[in-house]
């Protein structure tokens, strides 16, 4: 295991972060208690340090069991939890990202994982109605008391986490140190603005969802069962030609297709996190298999290849030949260091 630098910050994290969503049965697809008690001592066992939870995980009871799991090494463990989503139904104060929610939530995250502090608050996602200096306000006083380290945000457009983390820089509030959002073969839009903006702002990204909840594995194309319902899109007509590209090139390397998957989000010329979901200790290790090679070139064009996007507008318009040439005089031509 190798460690990386949490964005901006000093902490010292796993190269990949153990996801504990599946840490229950509450939502009927996860591990019981010591299934995740496995899942948790291998993570440790190969060097991982670094752990994500949520309020809203299995109820409650993913946040319990890693308490429990740490507790004899606390201090060890990065631990990030998140708030955001609600702990109680009709009663619209128990979700969102507004100050009432956010200390609410974190007192009951803190009391449910049995510990003084939170080493990483998770936004979990934007609520589209809370002001942003409200947000970035509340976290500071959480830090400032010692209750949380650092903070991050996940599922949020670009353009709030450009705003948010420039309004906290400029007050000398905690500005958000890393980034999580869905991101695979079958999910590359974030390659639009959120990837370059993380890199732009020095954020970490921890990436969700990289092995497509189990699609990517090639399970469904073998007609085996998992928790991706045949509906969803992970599983349609393009996704499964992606899965089965994944299939061939971990063959043709002698590795598995989880392993392929997982290096594939890791390539990116900046801090990439992977979260590894696993509902069994096989599973978990499987995955950790990506941290002995990197995917050759070749391979990497060739999933690139298969699983392209349009960018959209404004990323293909300038990137046009005739913009490049109309607009900026050949521009590009004669620069040698130009950003993009
Ligand atoms: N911020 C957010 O909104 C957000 C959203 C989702 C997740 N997350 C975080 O990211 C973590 C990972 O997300 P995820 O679980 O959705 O995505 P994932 O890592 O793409 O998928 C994990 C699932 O894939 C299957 N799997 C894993 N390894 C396998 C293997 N070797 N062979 C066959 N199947 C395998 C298992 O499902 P089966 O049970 O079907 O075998 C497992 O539960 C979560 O635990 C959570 O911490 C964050």
């Amino acid at each position: 295991m190798q460690y990386q630098l949490l964005g901006r910050s000093g902490l010292r994290v796993s190269e990949v972060c153990l996801g504990t969503m599946t840490f229950g049965t509450e939502w009927g697809w996860g591990a019981d208690k010591h299934e995740s008690f496995k899942i948790f001592e291998s993570f440790a066992g190969a060097g991982g340090n670094f752990i994500d939870t949520a309020n809203r995980y299995t109820e409650g009871s993913s946040e319990k069991y890693v308490g429990e799991f740490i507790e004899s090494d606390r201090d060890h463990w990065v631990l990030a939890t998140k708030f955001t989503l609600k702990d109680r139904n009709d009663d619209l104060n128990f979700a969102g990202n507004h100050r009432k929610n956010m200390m609410r939530s974190v007192r009951a995250s803190l009391k449910r994982l049995n510990t003084e502090y939170i080493d990483l608050l998770w936004v979990h996602m934007w609520d589209n109605t809370t002001p942003v200096e409200e947000l970035m306000r509340g976290l500071d006083d959480l830090v400032t008391r010692g209750l949380v380290h650092y903070v991050g945000i996940s599922d949020t457009p670009a353009w709030v986490v450009s705003q948010a983390n420039t309004i906290a820089d400029f007050r000398g509030w905690n500005a958000f140190a890393a980034i999580q959002f869905e991101y695979s073969l079958i999910q590359r839009t974030p390659e639009r603005d959120l990837l370059p903006m993380a890199k732009a702002l020095g954020l970490a990204v921890t990436p969700w969802g990289t092995i497509g909840g189990g699609a990517l594995t090639g399970k469904y194309l073998r007609g085996e069962s998992g928790r991706v319902p045949d509906h969803s899109i992970r599983r349609s007509e393009h996704s499964s030609i992606i899965a089965q590209t994944v299939v061939d090139v971990a063959s043709e390397l002698g590795v598995t297709p989880v392993q392929v998957a997982i290096n594939w989000a890791r390539h990116r010329d900046q801090v990439m996190i992977p979260i590894i979901g696993a509902s069994k200790e096989k599973q978990l290790a499987d995955s950790l298999g990506c941290l002995s090679f990197k995917l050759p070139q070749e391979m990497i064009d060739r999933l690139n290849e298969v699983s392209k996007i349009e960018l959209g507008f404004p990323h293909e318009f300038l990137k046009s030949e005739g913009i490049k040439e109309e607009a900026f005089g050949g521009l590009y031509e004669k620069l040698e260091n130009h950003r993009n």
